[in-house]
């Protein structure tokens, strides 16, 4: 497949992916009344194991279904090369901190708030790749960040004065202080992970598995220290049903779904992209969940949809500028 077919379709998995993971984790967390709440701590783990499974079976077809040839990879790439795997061990640590962060915010905000919050990694992410990358951004894309993070900020106000849901003001500070920092991380480990991608010529899913077993180790540790106790009590399942193991699938298939769009595009795509997901999401909130007040979500929905037409607009300018790399 041409590298910008590649390039496309891993962007529109991602939107789609996006959108029913935050739909799905939330109503995982809140919505979902009977039976005890699952431990979010074990999910993140389950979610590494299924990212290696899946990228050893991806390695295991790049070598022509060689049992031999796998071996030999896992072997020289990871177990011989113990600097550049430690190397991983940084976006990993960050990741295992922000999936569990993530989990935080959504207990305490509702779907299109945290989402819509979330898109400031945009920002972060821009930030991270001019200073970590070396990367030069014109004035329009600068500008398009801008409107972008205003769009977020006003959206913000409006959904968290709509939402159904009564929320103290408290757990609204906890909530929005995790998406804080969650955007943070996400925009230096994206950054750190495609410096890593694109400066070997090391195959994407061979890097994953290196972060995941970092994430596998790092996970594991959060979920004893944190939920030790109930772990032992009623074990790592407790409280799982089907929707459970939506919300793992997806987030486990996310982080390949990543690593594609940081391999054939790069992390700026990859914000904008997820920043269509804000009006998927809160369109199936308001249909699906009916998790907000029906009078006031078409206000929301018109001010995201207004930002999203802009950026759109003004990114089609990009094809002037020296980088057009970067149009959306
Ligand atoms: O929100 P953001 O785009 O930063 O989310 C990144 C997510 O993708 C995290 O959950 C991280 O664990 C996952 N990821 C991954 N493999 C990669 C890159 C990201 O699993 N190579």
């Amino acid at each position: 497949m041409a590298s910008s077919q590649l390039k496309y379709m891993s962007l529109s998995v991602l939107v789609l992916q996006t959108t029913s993971l935050v739909l799905t984790m939330r109503y995982s967390r809140t919505l979902q009344a009977e039976g005890p709440r699952y431990l979010a701590s074990s999910a993140v783990v389950l979610a590494e194991v299924m990212k290696i499974l899946t990228c050893v079976l991806l390695v295991f077809k790049e070598h022509n279904y060689s049992l031999r040839a796998l071996n030999s990879v896992l072997r020289q790439e990871i177990l011989y090369k113990p600097i550049e795997t430690l190397k991983l061990a940084i976006p990993s640590g960050i990741y295992t901190l922000q999936n569990n962060l993530l989990y935080v915010a959504l207990s305490n905000l509702d779907a299109a708030t945290y989402q819509v919050t979330y898109q400031l990694k945009i920002l972060t992410t821009a930030l991270f790749s001019v200073s970590m990358l070396g990367r030069r951004l014109g004035f329009y894309q600068w500008l398009s960040l801008l409107i972008l993070m205003v769009g977020v900020a006003l959206v913000q106000v409006g959904c968290s004065f709509m939402s159904k849901e009564a929320h103290s003001a408290g757990s609204q500070i906890v909530g929005v202080a995790a998406v804080l920092v969650a955007c943070c991380s996400s925009g230096f480990a994206g950054v750190y992970f495609e410096k890593i991608l694109k400066e070997s010529k090391q195959s994407v899913w061979v890097r994953n598995i290196q972060l995941g077993m970092f994430g596998f180790v790092f996970g594991l540790f959060g979920m004893l220290v944190y939920d030790g106790d109930r772990v032992r009590e009623a074990g790592m399942l407790q409280g799982y049903n089907a929707v459970t193991w939506t919300v793992v699938v997806l987030q486990a298939l996310g982080g390949l779904v990543i690593a594609a769009v940081i391999k054939y595009a790069d992390n700026i795509l990859k914000g904008f992209a997820t920043s269509l997901s804000i009006i998927l999401s809160t369109l199936i909130s308001y249909f699906l969940l009916q998790d907000f007040d029906p009078t006031r979500t078409l206000v929301c929905l018109r001010r995201g949809v207004s930002c999203l037409t802009l950026i759109w607009v003004m990114n089609k300018k990009l094809q002037d500028e020296t980088n057009p790399k970067y149009q959306f």
